[in-house]
């Protein structure tokens, strides 16, 4: 079957994360974060989900991100290499500890305003608009040590205080805003998420959620700032996507499948529909979790909807109400069955197309706003031949049969989508294994686990492959 492309006007682009890419965790008067304290390695994990308490860095770890792939210095080459594959868009974070390093000064740190500004320049000057992730999963440490981070309402104002001089200083600058990078992770990630870590005695899940609700009252009130600060800006959130299938057609199986997406969706229905749903509210009175809310709170959030919704698809997955079989689940940080139907990447993620278009219309049903999908692509293992090309031909399949259904999710399905930045355009370190080897890029960059290599950027095969589906708007895949 031959589909027609996408219309004029769609933002074709890639997407990338500060703690990931940008290096420079020192510079320019640069504020330690949670990111930076999460290494690589076995102790990883324990650090990243809060359990093993890591607030300063020590000798005997390697922290990948300090350097990540200096695009704090490399920024023009790369942004030129974005421009050359026709990039209409470029997804980026902002590091909250470069503009406010502990979080609560008085106001923000010049240098680190700059540092933005210029790349923002960079890309207009290609005309690459630019889309911008406000927090990223970072929090400046010293607001972790002194208060808590997300525990504490008053990160609410802190957070407030960041979103006002960005939004002041970029406004003429930068019109798409994203206000938390795949909410649902603090679920999963509490610490590397939103630098939430736990008290002896505390009940998880009570912590989690109260920060959640500071959280969705943050990004309801810099919705409603940002707004105000630029009518024309667009303010979105951002999910970890993937719908969760049953293992099998026994009602208890589907019934599981839909709390499991009710978990993650649970985010957006405030953010998108301005109230908490019924079902979380039954949620949290059986497991006694009780939320404290102020009273305005409600309107907030009932008043300052997001405009778009966007979000992160690399697989779906699947569940059972059997815990026996449940137990099987693989070790992921979105625990899942094995998909008997589905291959998957060479770190178990299941690669599953379709499953990107019943996603888009599961969301687009359910909220009816547009939707932006900021991040999908195949980590891959790329290795350069005797020549020092890349033919990296599983990862343009992979994308390939993912704007397929994208494309068949808009034209066929009517889905309205704003734009695609497939995530890690350029090689960088990976969030969940902290590895250089699990490799996203069009751009391979030279460097490896242990931190050795000369950052060199080359052209993969996939460059000049997405450079042509952007020409032509998806129509030559
Ligand atoms: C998302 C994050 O979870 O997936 C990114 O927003 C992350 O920060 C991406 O890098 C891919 O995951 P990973 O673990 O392969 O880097």
């Amino acid at each position: 079957m031959s589909r027609k492309g996408l219309p004029e006007g769609f933002l074709w682009g890639g997407a990338t994360a500060a703690n990931q890419c940008e290096g420079g965790y020192k510079e320019g008067g640069r504020g330690l974060a949670n990111v930076d304290v999460v290494p690589a390695g076995k102790d990883r994990f324990p650090v990243a989900l809060g359990e093993l308490r890591m607030l300063e860095c020590d000798d005997a770890h390697y922290y990948p991100g300090h350097e990540a792939i200096d695009m704090y210095h490399h920024y023009k080459e790369d942004i030129a290499l974005f421009a050359e594959m026709g990039f209409k868009c470029y997804r980026l974070s902002i590091a909250w500890s470069r503009i406010f390093p502990n979080g609560d000064e008085k106001g923000p740190n010049e240098e680190g305003l700059k540092f933005y500004e210029n790349i923002f320049d960079e890309c207009l000057k290609y005309g690459i608009e630019p889309l911008v992730t406000i927090c990223h999963f970072d929090a400046p440490m010293h607001l972790i040590k002194t208060i808590g981070a997300w525990k504490n309402r008053k990160m609410i104002d802190y957070y407030v205080a960041y979103c006002d001089a960005i939004f002041r200083r970029y406004k003429d600058k930068v019109k798409y805003w994203l206000t938390f990078n795949e909410i649902n992770m603090l679920l999963h990630l509490p610490f590397m998420g939103a630098g939430v870590l736990f008290e002896e005695g505390d009940n998880k899940e009570q912590v989690k959620y109260q920060a959640a609700h500071h959280e969705l009252v943050a990004s309801a009130l810099v919705t409603k700032l940002g707004h105000e600060i630029n009518p024309d800006f667009k303010i979105g959130c951002m999910l970890a996507a993937g719908n969760t299938y049953a293992n099998t057609c026994a009602p208890e199986d589907v019934w599981e499948s839909m709390q499991k997406d009710r978990e993650n969706y649970f985010f957006i229905d405030v953010q998108s529909r301005g109230e908490y749903p019924n079902y979380a509210k039954k949620m949290f009175e059986k497991n006694g979790l009780t939320i404290k809310m102020q009273d305005e709170d409600e309107a907030i959030l009932k008043n300052n909807t997001v405009d778009f919704i966007s979000f992160s698809y690399y697989a779906s997955r699947l569940t059972s109400a059997d815990p026996e079989v449940n137990s099987k689940t693989e070790g992921n940080v979105f625990a899942t069955l094995k998909n008997p139907y589905l291959k998957a990447s060479e770190w178990g993620w299941q690669i599953d197309p379709l499953g990107l278009r019943i996603t888009m219309n599961s969301l687009y049903d359910r909220y009816q706003k547009p939707l932006f999908i900021v991040e999908n692509g195949l980590g891959a293992v790329d290795i350069p031949d005797e020549n020092g090309n890349i033919n990296d031909v599983y990862r343009i399949e992979y994308l390939k049969a993912h704007i397929e259904a994208m494309i068949d999710a808009v034209n066929e399905d009517g889905v309205e989508l704003l734009g695609y930045t497939p995530w890690g355009c350029i090689d960088l370190v990976s969030a969940s294994t902290g590895e250089m080897k699990k490799r996203y890029g069009f751009i391979y960059v030279d460097k490896d686990n242990e931190g050795n290599g000369t950052l060199k950027r080359s052209k993969k095969a996939s460059f000049d492959w997405y450079k042509k589906v952007i020409e032509t708007n998806g129509e030559c895949l």
